[in-house]
C-alpha cells in the first residue's frame, strides 16, 4: 500500500531519531543516499540547534528526511520525591568530580520555538514522540506539505493520534531501546512502562486505526522487517542497528558496549531521566533504577552532569546507554552498507524460495548482502 511516506525513500527502512547526538546530520545524509530515510532528533536541542542541523543536513543530501520533536510534558512526580533521589545521586556526584544538574530545568523542549521554524521552513516528515500534538498543530504541518508521524505504544494512544490527523503512527513495541514514547508516564498505570511486545501492537493498532504503521522496536535484520511488513507495517523503524554505525553520533564506549559480553541485557529504567527507557544494564541503572520516581525532565536534567562526566572519564557504567533487545545483533558498518544488507535481507526473505542469510554480527566490515539479492525495487510496489 504506497502512502506518501512510503514513497520517499526507496526501501521501506527509517533510521531512528536518537536524540543525545547519535542520529546526526552525516548519519541521515548517509541512510537518505542509500534509499532509506533519514532522521534527525530535535530533542533536547535548542530551536536554533534543531534549525543548524537541519541546514546542515540539506547541505550533505537533497533526499527527504524527518525531525523528530518532543512533546512539553506536564510536572508529574512531587518535588520530595527528586529531593530523595538527588540525595541518594550525591556519592555518584563525588565519584565523578562533578555536581548534580537542577531538576528544574525546562519541560517544554522549546516545542512551540521549533514548531514555528518547521512551519517557516518546512521539511518532509516531522514525527512526535512522549504525546500527541493538536489537530491545529498537525494542520499547520500538513498546510506546508509535510508528513506527520505520531509514537504511539497503544491502541489508545493510536486513536489519538489519528483524531488529531496525523498521517502515519510508529508503532514502537518495549523491545526499542531509548525511551517509550509513551504519551502519558503513569507508574500507577504501567508499572515501570513495561509495554506491548511489538508484534502484537501492530496487530492492536491496526485493529484500532486506519492509519499506516512504521514499527520500531528491536528490528536488527532484514527478515525481522519482512515480518513487521507481513503484519501489516508499510516500513520498519531501527535505532539500535544505526546506533553502531561510523556516521552515528554515539559516544564510542556506547558503540562498543552494544556487543560487549559485559552488558548480558537491557532493562526499562527510569534512573536516567524519569521516564522508562530501555538501555544496557550496567551499575548505575541497576543501584538506582528501582528508586528513580516518575519525573520526567527533572532527572535528565539532574543526572545530566553525572552522565557527561562518566563519559568523559571513560566509564559506561554511569552512562544511559540506550539499547534495544537486540543490541547484540549490531553490525558496525557504514550506515549506507547497511542499509544495503539489509533491503537484500528483506529481499531474501520476501523470497521463498531463496535461502534467506544474514550477514554475520558483530562487525564484519566485509559483510555484503547475499549473493542472488540484488536489492528491492521502491517498496509500494512490493508491498
Ligand atoms: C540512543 C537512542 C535514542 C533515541 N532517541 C529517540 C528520540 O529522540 N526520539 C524518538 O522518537 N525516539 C528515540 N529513540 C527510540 C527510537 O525512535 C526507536 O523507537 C527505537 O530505537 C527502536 O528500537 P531499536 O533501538 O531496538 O531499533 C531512541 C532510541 C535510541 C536507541
Amino acid at each position: 500500500m504506497p502512502t506518501a511516506l512510503t514513497e520517499l525513500s526507496a526501501h521501506p527502512i527509517v533510521q531512528a531519531p536518537m536524540a543525545g547526538g547519535a542520529s546526526c546530520p552525516e548519519l541521515a545524509a548517509a541512510v537518505g543516499a542509500a534509499g532509506g530515510l533519514g532522521f534527525l532528533a530535535a530533542g533536547y536541542k535548542t530551536a536554533d540547534g534543531m534549525r543548524q542541523e537541519i541546514e546542515r543536513l540539506r547541505g550533505m543530501t537533497g533526499r527527504p528526511f524527518g525531525v523528530n520533536l518532543f512533546m512539553p510534558q506536564p510536572a508529574l512526580a512531587e518535588d520530595a520525591a527528586v529531593d530523595v533521589y538527588r540525595e541518594r545521586l550525591a556519592g555518584e556526584a563525588d565519584r565523578y568530580g562533578t555536581t548534580l544538574g537542577d531538576p528544574r530545568g525546562a519541560t517544554d523542549d522549546d516545542y512551540e520555538a521549533k514548531l514555528a521554524l518547521l512551519r517557516e521552513n518546512p521539511v518532509p516528515v516531522v514525527s512526535f514522540t512522549f504525546g500527541s500534538p493538536t489537530a491545529e498543530t498537525v494542520d499547520s504541518l500538513t498546510r506546508v506539505g509535510t508528513c506527520t508521524v505520531v509514537t504511539v505504544t497503544t491502541a489508545a494512544e493510536a486513536r489519538d493520534a489519528q483524531e488529531a490527523g496525523a498521517d502515519a503512527v510508529c508503532v514502537q513495541g518495549t523491545e526499542a531501546g531509548g525511551h517509550q514514547g509513551t504519551h502519558r508516564d503513569d507508574p500507577q498505570r504501567d508499572g515501570n512502562g513495561a509495554g506491548v511486545g511489538l508484534l502484537t501492537l501492530i496487530a492492536e493498532v491496526r485493529e484500532a486505526v486506519r492509519l499506516p504503521v512504521i514499527a520500531a522496536g528491536g528490528l536488527m535484520r532484514g527478515a525481522q522487517i519482512a515480518a513487521v511488513l507481513a503484519a501489516g507495517a508499510v516500513a520498519a523503524q531501527l535505532g539500535t542497528a544505526f546506533l553502531a554505525c561510523p556516521e552515528s553520533g554515539a559516544h564510542p564506549l556506547h558503540k562498543q558496549a552494544l556487543t560487549d559480553p559485559l552488558y548480558a541485557r537491557t532493562e526499562l529504567t527510569r534512573a536516567f531521566s524519569g521516564r522508562p527507557a530501555r538501555g544496557l544494564a550496567n551499575r548505575f541503572l541497576r543501584e538506582h533504577g528501582p528508586y528513580a520516581p516518575a519525573a520526567y525532565p527533572a532527572l535528565h536534567h539532574l543526572t545530566s552532569p553525572l552522565r557527561k562526566a562518566a563519559a568523559q572519564a571513560g566509564d559506561p557504567q554511569a552512562m544511559s546507554l540506550w539499547a534495544g533487545q537486540g543490541h547484540r545483533l549490531a553490525r558496525q558498518l557504514p550506515a549506507a552498507e547497511l542499509v544495503a544488507v539489509l533491503a537484500a535481507e528483506l529481499a531474501a526473505a520476501r523470497a521463498p524460495s531463496t535461502p534467506v542469510a544474514s550477514a554475520p554480527a558483530p562487525s564484519n566490515p566485509a559483510a555484503s548482502p547475499p549473493a542472488g539479492t540484488a536489492g528491492p525495487g521502491p517498496f509500494g510496489s512490493a508491498s
